[in-house]
């Protein structure tokens, strides 16, 4: 989602901005732009439509030179994908301005500034933050209180960076809602929203808060807080590695990180058990006082991690913890009853998502005893605005389909299961045998990788069907989500999952033999239950695609395809069987032709509401 670099250099800008961009792209974007003020005290902007190297082409036919810059990659939320609507914006020729975010009430700045004889170039609700900084500019404002002017009048959540071409030299950025990160060295500063597009330069950051406006030269930078006053914000110093992840010999970064799962799985295990338990340390040093008084957890997040959630749910109520999931753009905005000794766990492979980071706040304020997140991104908002952090340690995810990240979760959340079950009086040899399942997953996973060539052949009865339908029962049909969620996305058929025992509820009436019916069968004490499920579809004429215990008894037949899953504890057999359903959609994706690392209209991390 739209990403931010600026830089205040004493060399030219642009080769910065467009690495920032590049480091950017995970992000998801449809667009791309950047302004430098030249040598002459003029703004020079190229944008592009299409990929970070569009832009990069453009640039080499006519380099923009200049030190003092800012550039942006754009998922359009306002006005279609479109060159006008790309950033940087333009005021008369001297204001150029860069927005992550949307503002709520651009309708009514708009008519506002019609009035005033300004002109619009754009569909977007970015051109009226550009054209209000110019406003106040005109009463006599100084950039920075001209901004801070701006953002008082805004609603919504944005991050924004706007220079002026009368000041080469200097950048003005602020904060209200999603995060901007600044760098410095002796005599340069820059600003990014995220910590990769910095690595370059530095490792030394500061975060901006909620109201916040910066005005950063080359010297140094100074922070007034939205009441205007100087403030510092700590330093901190990333750990990250500053190189760019390599795909080396896969085709795309999902099948990559479809293949890391064993390792990523490996790392986040390592160091978290001692023996047969589980160290609780792995959660922050305030675990225990935590973990001591919670009487009940509520899971909070979206998309695949929401379903890592849903999958927790049945972990940590089967020990005994009563516990509720919810997506994170629902919470947010409902009233919640109070329940003592509740810990909110967010999941987030980001670290970053809008909703999610909102919905904790909302949590916090209405009271929520602790909070916890489990999180791959060490240095992002939500760990910092968390009491406790269970960091997944997968590396980072390119793909914009989770995968490697969800597995990870989910190890994540079971180890939060077996943690609480203790305070929970629940059986302790119950930990022991999870904990040694838990040792097991890594080569659990690696069979169950074995079964690519199986599954891209099985792939090839999808790639014609305009739907599908995912089946699971128990922990399982958060599962079959999770498998709907892939295909939909990397490989746009719609797919949609039940609980396998919801079918004759409705959904059966969707079935014949074009609807290729998904199932996950491991052998649980729902075994029995499902297959009959699936005959109810048989007996429709439905196609079955399987992944099955051997043990489960199902058998193949004109109309069932199976594919057998080696036997697994059913512990840990919900993380196992999400791997064939990501491998499933990424061989339809394949068959299809699309995108597969950025598929269409999606965002790797979505920071806006
Ligand atoms: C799924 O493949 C997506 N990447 C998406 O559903 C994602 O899980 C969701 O947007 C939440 O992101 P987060 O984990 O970074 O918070």
């Amino acid at each position: 989602m739209c990403g931010i670099v600026g830089a205040v250099r004493n060399s030219e800008a642009s080769g910065f901005l467009l690495e920032g961009l590049r480091r950017l792209e995970y992000r998801g974007y449809d667009s791309a732009g950047v302004v430098v003020i030249n040598h002459a005290g003029a703004l020079e902007r190229t944008r592009t439509i299409g990929k970070v190297g569009e832009l990069e082409q453009a640039l080499q036919r006519s380099p923009l030179t200049g030190m003092t810059g800012i550039a942006h990659t754009r998922w359009a939320t306002h006005g279609g994908v479109t060159e006008p609507n790309a950033h940087p914006h333009i005021c008369n020729d001297t204001l150029a301005l860069v927005c992550n975010g949307i503002i709520e009430n651009h309708e009514s700045l708009r008519e506002v500034q019609r009035a005033s004889g300004l002109t619009f170039t754009s569909e977007t609700d970015t051109e009226v933050v550009v054209h209000q900084v110019y406003l106040h500019l005109q009463e006599g404002l100084d950039l920075a209180d001209a901004v801070r002017a701006t953002m008082k009048e805004l609603q919504g959540s944005f991050a924004l960076a706007v220079v002026h071409a009368g000041e080469p030299g200097r950048l003005v950025v602020g904060r209200q809602g999603p995060p901007l990160l600044l760098g410095r060295t002796d005599d340069e500063t820059f600003v990014a929203s995220d910590i990769n597009a910095l690595l370059p330069v530095t490792r030394s950051y500061q975060v901006l808060e909620n109201g916040d406006v910066a005005d950063l030269h080359d010297t140094g930078c100074l922070i007034r807080n939205d009441r205007g006053e100087i403030v510092e914000r700590p330093l901190h110093t990333s750990a990250q590695s500053g190189d760019a992840v390599e795909l080396g010999d896969y085709r795309h970064f999902m099948q990559k990180e479809i293949h890391e799962q064993p390792r990523a799985v490996a790392d986040t295990l390592e160091g978290r058990l001692l023996g047969d338990r589980v160290l609780e340390d792995s959660f922050g040093a305030k675990a225990k006082e935590i973990f001591d008084a919670t009487r009940q957890v509520q899971i909070i997040a979206c998309g695949t991690s929401y379903h890592a959630g849903l999958v927790a749910q049945h972990w940590l109520e089967y020990v005994g913890v009563p516990c509720e999931v919810e997506v994170a753009s629902e919470y947010r905005y409902r009233r919640h009853a109070p329940r003592e000794g509740t810990l909110v766990v967010t999941i987030s492979q980001s670290g970053e998502t809008a909703d999610t980071l909102a919905a904790l706040e909302e949590a916090v304020r209405q009271g929520a005893m602790g909070t916890m997140v489990i999180c791959n991104v060490p240095e992002s908002s939500l760990v910092r605005e968390s009491d406790l952090a269970f960091m997944t340690h997968c590396g980072p995810e390119v793909g914009v389909a989770s995968t490697k990240t969800f597995v990870s979760a989910m190890t994540g959340l079971l180890l939060l299961a077996l943690v609480l079950s203790r305070r929970h009086g629940f059986d302790a040899g119950f930990e022991t045998h999870v904990v040694r399942q838990l040792r097991t997953l890594p080569g659990a996973l690696e069979s169950a990788l074995a079964m690519e060539d199986a599954i891209a052949e099985m792939a090839q009865a999808f790639g014609d069907k305009a739907h599908a339908l995912f089946l699971g029962r128990g922990a399982h049909f958060p599962i079959a989500m999770e498998g709907a969620l892939k295909l939909k996305e990397i490989s746009y058929i719609h797919a949609e999952a039940y609980p396998a025992g919801e079918l004759k509820h409705g959904p059966l009436a969707l079935v014949d033999e074009k609807i290729p019916v998904v199932a996950v069968a491991p052998n649980d004490l729902l075994i029995e239950k499902l297959k009959s499920n699936l005959e109810e579809v048989r007996a429709r004429g439905g196609r079955l695609y399987l992944f099955a215990d051997p043990a489960s008894g199902l058998v193949e037949s004109e109309d069932v395809r199976i594919l057998h899953v080696a036997p697994v504890d059913s512990a840990i057999a919900p993380i196992i069987y999400s791997v064939p359903l990501q491998l499933l959609s990424y061989h339809v994706a394949l068959i299809k032709g699309t995108d597969v690392d950025k598929p269409r209209n999606l965002a790797k991390s979505v920071t806006v509401e």
